[in-house]
């Protein structure tokens, strides 16, 4: 199987071509700090190739939902080394994804204050997990352009932090509607500073945090996640085949680990001006590695591969279910399926004790 193949990624060698797709799991405390079932998560995971953390908030701005880590003070530092110890002890490779959720947040889990966002458009249609309920989303304060470039400090601080709590590698969270995507898109940027207006200026926001993540810990150890055709989160653009290939070919000057490109795994009927295929339309653009992610089983992974546009797939489901996928995937075995009752928040229930193979099942395959 190609999957189970070595890859080079930055400047590592991974042993297998499976990674672990980021994965908030609302497990940490009120203060962000994660705990000992954390370490044990992510631990029981170290047979990917390359183990992407859940969602990282790099400040407390960056907060949007309860119970989710950060990494903006000592203690989250130090609870987040025991993490990337024992990974490694295992064998694993870690990169933490840095979170700014931007206008998905509710001020009730901000201590009262406003979400901030680039322009002052609440998200609709959707409502908001508070920890108090679900509730509609706020009208969020439009970020003045001297927050803007502060934010942009704050994902560079949490890249060092992130380095200093002894993860392998970061990935910038530029999809799926948080804070990057959110100036990338249309419908949530209406700005009329430099951050605003037409593509390359809503470009502006990522390829500035990238550069200093790159400039900070290197471009060998920076990845970045985009989801081009999702329109979750009210993620509305007029034309993302123009605007991204804009983004890719601007981030193909940097020298960077990889791009983690997500399928369109939202339906597309009411956007026919969206291209189908993600990886065929923007995963052909650049010359950094791509990691394809959205849907991929055994089987369809193992066709996208040879394909030869991606060179790493990530899996969100099946490794939360499935702390010993790639094994499973060798030897063809069953799969647990995941509960999503316990997928945020919660005990250890539907987080650490998923099975493995019984040594009876390794032996009968
Ligand atoms: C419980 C859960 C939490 C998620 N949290 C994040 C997150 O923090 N960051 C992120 O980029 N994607 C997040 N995702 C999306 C996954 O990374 C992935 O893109 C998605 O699950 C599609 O991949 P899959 O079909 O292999 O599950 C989450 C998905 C799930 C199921």
């Amino acid at each position: 199987m190609k999957q189970l193949e070595k890859v080079t990624l930055g400047d590592q060698t991974l042993k297998n071509r499976m990674a672990m797709a980021p994965m908030t799991r609302s497990r940490a405390n009120r203060e962000g700090i994660v705990g000992d079932a954390t370490v044990l998560y992510y631990t029981q995971r170290a047979s990917a190739g390359l183990v992407i953390s859940e969602g990282i908030n790099i400040s407390k701005e960056a907060l949007g939902s309860p119970y989710t880590p950060g990494i903006y003070n000592q203690e989250q530092i130090d609870a987040w080394k025991k993490v990337t110890k024992s990974v490694h002890e295992s064998g694993g490779v870690i990169y933490a994804q840095l979170w700014h959720t931007g206008r998905v947040g509710h001020s009730s889990v901000k201590n009262e204050e406003l979400p901030v966002a680039p322009s002052a458009v609440a998200i609709e249609g959707q409502q908001h997990f508070t920890g108090d309920g679900m509730k509609d989303y706020e009208t969020p304060r439009a970020l003045t352009t001297e927050e803007v470039k502060q934010t942009i400090q704050d994902y560079k601080q949490a890249a060092i932090n992130a380095i200093a709590a002894g993860f392998d590698g970061v990935e910038l969270h530029a999809a799926f509607g948080y804070l990057p995507n959110q100036f990338l898109a249309e419908s949530s940027n209406h700005r009329t500073d430099e951050y605003g207006g037409n593509i390359q200026n809503r470009n502006r926001f990522v390829l500035e945090v990238m550069q200093e993540l790159v400039n900070a810990i290197g471009g060998d150890k920076v990845g970045i996640k985009l989801s081009p055709t999702i329109p979750y989160n009210s993620i509305i653009h007029t034309d993302p085949t123009a605007q991204y290939t804009e983004l890719i070919k601007a981030l193909d000057e940097m020298p960077l680990a990889y791009i983690h490109l997500m399928n369109s795994i939202f339906p597309l009927d009411q956007l026919p001006h969206y291209p189908k295929n993600v990886l065929g339309t923007f995963g052909k653009l650049t010359k950094h590695t791509i990691i394809a992610n959205g849907g991929y089983d055994a089987k369809t992974s193992e066709e996208e591969l040879e394909k030869g546009i991606a060179s790493i797939i990530s899996y969100g489901t099946l490794f939360l279910a499935n702390p010993d996928l790639p094994k499973r995937f060798e030897l063809n075995a069953e799969l647990n399926q995941a509960d999503r009752a316990t997928m945020y928040g919660g005990t250890e229930v539907g987080y650490t004790d998923y099975p493995f193979l019984e040594a009876k099942q390794f032996a009968n395959a």
